[in-house]
């Protein structure tokens, strides 16, 4: 077995609403070793979307733990998760989450902007990463230029840009039709397979999770199943 990458430990989530308290995520322990595809799948309001954020250093938990390649991710500061997040991390969103004014190039360049790499060298992965999601040929476009799954293959190029060692996308065909949807998860299982990238999916789709080596099914903030398919 292969070291976890990923360890949340009782992990508790609290949102207040002015005297309403909310408790997204209620004791969620989950282990995802390097190299695995795992789905997420349940209602909604489950805390899906809470949990891959945790995991993602977009939030922290109320209570518990979170170690990402060993290290205690839970009571870092914005900063410190931002750089982490930078690095380790690509996120795929349902709304894919493009940045309208600037065109496919340009949005796939801009998680690499930190790096110590020229200019030139960054259009130049930015290019290749988006011939290898097939938009070579759209590369100035704008996103509202752009099909749906145009638009989710730039996302998934992004994404790509900083060698990231997980891929968390939450309901990455949750708006494209079941064709294009397909191609997107062919590509993921393929990004999975050949270079071993950790890939945690939501999804609501049974048909998609199958990709997945394994189902984690949340209900009122906690693993109730987990489904072994490979
Ligand atoms: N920022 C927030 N403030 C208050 N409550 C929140 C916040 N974010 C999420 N919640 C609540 O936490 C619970 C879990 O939300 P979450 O977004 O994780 O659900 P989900 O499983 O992703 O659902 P969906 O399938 O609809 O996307 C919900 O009841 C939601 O209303
Ligand atoms: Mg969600």
């Amino acid at each position: 077995m292969q070291d976890a990458i990923i360890k949340l430990e009782d992990v508790w989530k609290v949102y207040h609403m002015g005297r309403v308290e909310v408790q997204a995520l209620r004791g969620l322990s989950l282990v995802i070793r390097k190299g695995e595809f795992v789905a997420i799948m349940g209602p909604s309001g489950s805390g899906k979307s809470t949990s891959v954020n945790m995991v993602g250093c977009l939030d922290v938990p109320s209570r518990g733990r979170i170690l990402l390649d060993g290290k205690d991710i839970s009571h870092l500061s914005e900063s410190a998760l931002a750089q982490i997040r930078g690095k380790k991390i690509g996120f795929i969103f349902q709304q894919f989450n493009l940045i309208g004014t600037l065109t496919a190039l340009e949005n796939v360049m801009l998680p690499m902007a930190f790096q110590d790499t020229s200019l030139s060298e960054r259009k130049q992965r930015a290019m290749e990463l988006l011939a290898l999601v097939g938009l070579g040929d759209r590369m100035h476009h704008k996103p509202s230029e752009l099909s749906g799954g145009q638009q989710q293959r730039v996302a998934i190029a992004r994404a790509l840009a900083n060698e990231p060692e997980v891929i968390l996308a939450d309901e990455p065909t949750g708006n494209l039709d079941s064709q294009t949807g397909k191609m997107v998860m062919d590509f993921l299982r393929k990004l999975h397979k050949e270079q071993g990238t950790t890939i945690i999916m939501v999804t609501h789709d049974a048909y998609v999770a199958r990709h997945a080596d394994r189902i984690e099914h949340l209900r009122d903030g906690r693993i109730v199943k987990t489904d072994h398919q490979r």
